[in-house]
């Protein structure tokens, strides 16, 4: 019988070993396999009754002592695993980084709107509004921009349904609606309730019916700039103007130049442009070596524009610029890809 007794020890002896390298789960199971009823334990407990009285006397305890010690074993050991959790769970790593909680923010475009506004309101500028939905009228023809002139085509349009006639002759252009293709209807839109003297910006929302690729996009942001008095002149236009960049890029001595253009509603008429941003006028690749970046079109505001919005002519001079607001975020932090603002990627949202 001693191979009994010595098969018992053997077994607490496997139990010991595989307890210590237990974990809560395994735990379990190896309760079971040691002292659950098909063990190898409760075998030899249940075959006592076959043996003799002496023999009983000799392997009851041992194995009695063998299932006790075997419990204590899972016990203790389930002990120590559950006050390490415990352990674990009230202990601060001091060395840890730090777990980022993100707040919600402003969109890149939003930002930079705030900033382009507090530099002007700084030089005494009002902000203005206009519709995002105008009609034919406000966006186009008060803007000199005739139907059926090819000036027209310089902006793709997206018509909006109206109940409006098809018949050219009833066609009324302040029934027929479009989601603004620029900021310029606000021009007329201010103008006609408000008198010079006065210097306005118009931020807002614009929409074109174009594909959209790396710096274009249907939907974009302007922000028109509107300066009307009795003797406003081009050289007042590149002053504000260049206050503003510079200030706005933080490069005091930054150049403006301009290029005539052509645009219905200014005359005469410029293409805007400033000194590069990266190199300052050296060349470098943001300007294609050039030294120069274009920002967007301006002019002297048509006499023709005023009287539509119920000035009389030759009264007033003003200057109106309509400069992308995009094209100036990617300029000042290297956006590359003008899709980027509006597809709520959060990696790109939580750079800025
Ligand atoms: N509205 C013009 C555009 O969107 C820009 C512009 C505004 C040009 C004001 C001159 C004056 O292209």
């Amino acid at each position: 019988m001693t191979n009994i007794s010595g098969k018992i020890k053997e077994l607490v002896k496997t139990a010991k070993k595989e307890v210590a390298v237990g974990d809560l789960e395994r735990l379990e199971k190896l309760r079971v396999k040691f002292l659950g009823r098909k063990s190898e334990l409760t075998k030899i407990l249940k075959s006592l009754k076959d043996l003799s009285v002496e023999e009983k006397k000799k392997i009851g305890p041992v194995a009695n002592e063998a299932r006790i010690k075997i419990n204590e074993l899972i016990e203790t050991k389930k002990e120590e695993l559950l006050a390490e959790i415990d352990r674990q769970k009230n202990w601060i790593d001091v060395t840890a980084p730090g777990k980022k909680k993100y707040l919600g923010k402003l969109n890149l475009i939003s930002q930079v709107q705030r900033e382009i506004e507090e530099i002007f309101t700084k030089m005494g500028f009002e902000i203005a509004d206009g519709p995002e939905i105008e009609d034919e009228w406000h966006n186009f023809s008060a803007l000199n921009v005739p139907k059926d002139h090819p000036a027209r085509d310089m902006q793709d349009t997206f018509w909006l349904e109206s109940g409006n006639s098809q018949d050219e002759a009833e066609h009324n252009e302040r029934k027929t609606f479009l989601p603004r293709t620029h900021t310029s209807n606000a021009q007329i839109r201010y103008m006609e309730t408000h008198q010079p003297p006065f210097k306005i910006i118009v931020p807002g929302r614009c929409f074109r019916n174009e594909a959209s690729d790396s710096t274009h996009e249907h939907t974009f942001h302007q922000f028109e700039a509107l300066v009307v008095g009795d003797d406003i002149s081009v050289a007042n236009f590149k002053d504000i103007a260049q206050k503003f960049f510079a200030k706005f890029f933080g490069i005091e001595d930054l150049k403006v130049r301009l290029r005539p253009s052509y645009f219905p509603f200014t005359e005469p008429s410029f293409e805007f442009d400033i000194s590069c941003t990266v190199c300052g006028g050296d060349g470098c690749k943001a300007c294609k070596g050039g030294g120069w970046l274009e920002i967007g079109g301006a002019g002297m505001v048509n006499q023709r524009v005023f009287e539509a919005s119920g000035y009389s002519k030759d009264k007033y001079q003003g200057f109106a610029w309509g400069f992308g607001l995009e094209r100036l975020a990617m300029m000042k932090y290297q956006v590359d890809d003008i899709r980027l603002f509006a597809d709520g990627d959060l990696r790109f949202v939580r750079q800025f």
